[in-house]
């Protein structure tokens, strides 16, 4: 595996491809990053994959500055999902100077759940993603479903910009237990990870309440928001939405039998952890 942080090598080693499968990832590798990761090498080739801890998508009193780096651990898990450039520019390389072009998502889909928490948030990500993009000039690009409203973000503004990029929904990837992983399970102790996949139990519970018909989705996000609070957690939203555009269905889209998927993120002590499921 080539490692390369500078954006011209890059597109010399790449030039000429045209199947390349690209992951973008913001490092500290687990077994969910790595089945994005295979499902790449079904979808292209050269698989590559990116590495950089993205100052633009962190709020100031957000984690930027501990966010896990384990580069060494990353490598060596790439090679052994035999993935043929790992990108991996500094701060230097891929912002030169201050990034003032941004790409700013629609507030109705940049703004709500993750976005109202989490301020600037999507114009990070996909401003980011834009310009990966346009190093690594993939065929297909991989995200997980773990961040869903960042997948249908990232899929939105390929289709509005019309990318030459497909971008791939890869499946959530789950502990025995259910506890999505997610890079910030490191901050867990030992008593919060034992209590953490309490959170995917209760998108469990409000998806099998929709599906035996119960019609009130605020009294279920409430009833379950209460739930997890019980339990001491702080949850900042659960919420039951369409999964065509992350809106609250109506009483006619529950009628009609609209697809819902219900998002939750909550903090457990200090950490914040964010889930989903389709129902
Ligand atoms: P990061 O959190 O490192 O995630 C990289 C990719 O891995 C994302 O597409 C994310 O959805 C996926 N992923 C994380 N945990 C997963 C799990 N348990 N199952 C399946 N997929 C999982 O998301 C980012 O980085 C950044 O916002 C990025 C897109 C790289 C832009 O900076």
């Amino acid at each position: 595996m080539k490692i390369i942080s500078c954006i011209e090598e890059l597109r010399d080693h790449l030039q000429g491809q045209l199947r390349t499968a690209f992951v973008p990832t913001m490092g500290n590798l687990h077994d969910g990053h790595l089945s994005l990761m295979k499902l790449a090498r079904k979808h292209g080739d050269p698989v590559v994959a990116s590495i950089f801890v993205n100052r633009l998508q962190f709020g100031p009193n957000e984690d930027f500055d501990k966010y896990p780096r384990t580069f060494q651990a990353d490598v060596e898990k790439l090679e052994k999902e035999g993935v043929y450039i790992l990108f991996a520019p500094t701060e230097k390389d891929l912002y030169p100077e201050p990034q003032e072009y941004r790409v700013r998502p629609p507030d109705d889909l940049g703004n709500i759940l993750e976005g109202e928490f989490r301020p600037g948030f999507f114009t990070g990500v996909t401003t980011v993603v834009l310009k990966l993009f346009s190093c690594v000039q993939p065929r297909v690009a991989v995200f997980g479903k773990k961040d869903y409203q960042q997948l249908m973000i990232v899929r939105n503004m390929a289709k509005q910009f019309a990318l030459p990029t497909e971008i791939i929904a890869a499946e959530t990837y789950r502990a025995e237990d259910g506890l999505a992983l997610s890079s910030r399970n490191v901050y867990l102790s030992e008593a919060e990870r034992a209590e953490a996949p309490a959170l995917y139990r209760s998108l469990n519970a409000v998806a099998e309440e929709v599906r035996n018909g119960h019609l009130d989705i605020f009294e279920l996000e409430r009833q379950a928001m209460a739930d997890l609070s019980r339990r001491g957690w702080k949850p900042d939203y659960i919420s039951i939405r369409k999964q065509s555009n992350l809106q609250p269905p109506s009483a006619g889209d529950m009628a009609t039998g609209e697809k819902l998927v219900v998002l939750a993120a909550a903090k457990i002590g200090t950490t914040r952890l964010i889930d989903n499921l389709e129902i």
